[in-house]
């Protein structure tokens, strides 16, 4: 018998469309630099995603790919989509494969944050003192709501017009669960978790600020409030500085989480987790992604900036490896990187030192190894 010390993490590599497979063969390279030191040995496997599987067997995702993933500790995600593929029927499409996975392996608890570096200040669209210090996250449910909500359809009206229509639902226990996730992780941070959500149109909404206010119960410690997504969005170009944690459906989080991420100046630079409820053993599998997607005008460049994979690595970590030491190793490693002046196209400025994708990623390697 192999004593659980010694049982391998188990990485599935799922790199799919466009930039992913660059970034995540630069986020492999890291991956394997970490590797002696995990004190476990690491498994690493590959597997079709998106468009490359729909080439493949003509679906996103195969059983295969999805039974795979639910056997791994982590998975490492690239992105999906392309040109190719955009003519297909929303639910036959690149997409369709990581929301899939998210729905299949029960991957509820979205993390997103958006910290804003020193170093890329002046890359942000914001006024450089909104954003100096800037560190929050958004918690976005992921396996409910709107994106999955039955029925969804289009048809001809009998007076010939198109209708389509999706489901917003959500249920009691699905809120709980994503707002225990937010409040957990509000204590690490400086305890305040904003619930978002449109309580004055929607009976969700409703539900949500009420099950919101429930969970608060729970954490006494931790400082809630509420608000508008509509007002939400305005105060993150506001003042963003005023939150820590904000937690929020699927929709608005697909919504307010790129608003936050460009707060810090790239998209490019901002990694995501996406996580189920611990396992009986302890561990929790994540699903670990850059949120930047597979941007098809710039893939096969070598111009695609890694950092958000590398950090996404990072989350994996501290959230599935249980090293959150080395997480913090590595996020300042890009951050010396960054400070050594490299930068890919989407965060250059002047005076920066402009590299390609792999560039970037030695900067980090040579960061760790310093
Ligand atoms: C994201 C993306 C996805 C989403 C797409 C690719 C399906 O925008 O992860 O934010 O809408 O959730
Ligand atoms: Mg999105």
């Amino acid at each position: 018998m192999v004593a659980a010390s010694e049982a391998p993490l188990r990485l599935l590599v799922l790199a799919g469309d466009g930039i992913g497979p660059e970034v995540t063969e630069q986020a492999l390279r890291v991956v394997e630099s970490f590797a002696p030191h995990l004190g476990r040995p690491l498994e690493i496997s590959h597997g079709l995603v998106g468009g490359a599987s729909i080439e493949a067997c003509d679906e996103a995702v195969s059983d295969a790919v999805v039974a795979q993933a639910n056997g791994s500790d982590a998975v490492l995600f690239g992105a999906v989509g392309g040109e190719r593929w955009d003519a297909r029927p929303v639910g036959r499409r690149p997409e369709s494969g990581i929301i899939r996975l998210r729905r299949d392996l029960d991957l509820f608890a979205n993390l997103r944050p958006a910290v804003a570096y020193p170093e890329l200040a002046s890359a942000s669209a914001l006024r450089p003192e909104l954003v100096d210090g800037l560190d929050i996250v958004v918690v976005r449910e992921l396996t409910s709501g709107v994106y999955f909500g039955q029925p969804r359809g289009q048809e001809t009206t009998a007076d010939g017009a198109r209708r389509a229509f999706d489901t917003q639902a959500y249920t009691d226990a699905e809120i709980v669960r994503v707002c225990r996730a937010a409040f957990q992780l509000a204590l690490s941070r400086s305890r305040r978790v904003c619930s978002v959500d449109k309580a004055n149109v929607m009976e969700t909404g409703r539900l949500w600020r009420a099950v919101a206010t429930e969970v608060g119960r729970e954490f006494p410690d931790v400082e809630l409030i509420h608000m508008y997504a509509d007002n939400c969005a305005m105060q993150l170009i506001r003042q963003p500085k005023q939150f820590d944690v904000i937690v929020t459906d699927n929709l608005f989080g697909d919504v307010l989480s790129d608003a936050a991420a460009m707060l810090t100046g790239s998209l490019g630079m901002a990694p995501s987790a996406s996580l189920g409820l611990p396992r009986p053993d302890g561990t929790t599998l994540g699903l670990y992604e850059p949120i930047h997607g597979s941007a098809p005008d710039i893939s096969g460049q070598g111009v695609a900036n890694p950092l958000a994979a590398i950090l996404s690595f990072a989350m994996c970590l501290e959230h599935s490896f249980g090293r959150p030491d080395l997480a913090a190793r590595l996020g300042a490693a890009v951050r010396g990187a960054l400070s050594q002046g490299f930068r890919t196209p989407d965060i250059m400025s002047p005076g920066g030192r402009r590299v390609g994708t792999t560039e970037m990623t030695d900067a980090v390697l040579s960061a760790l190894a310093a």
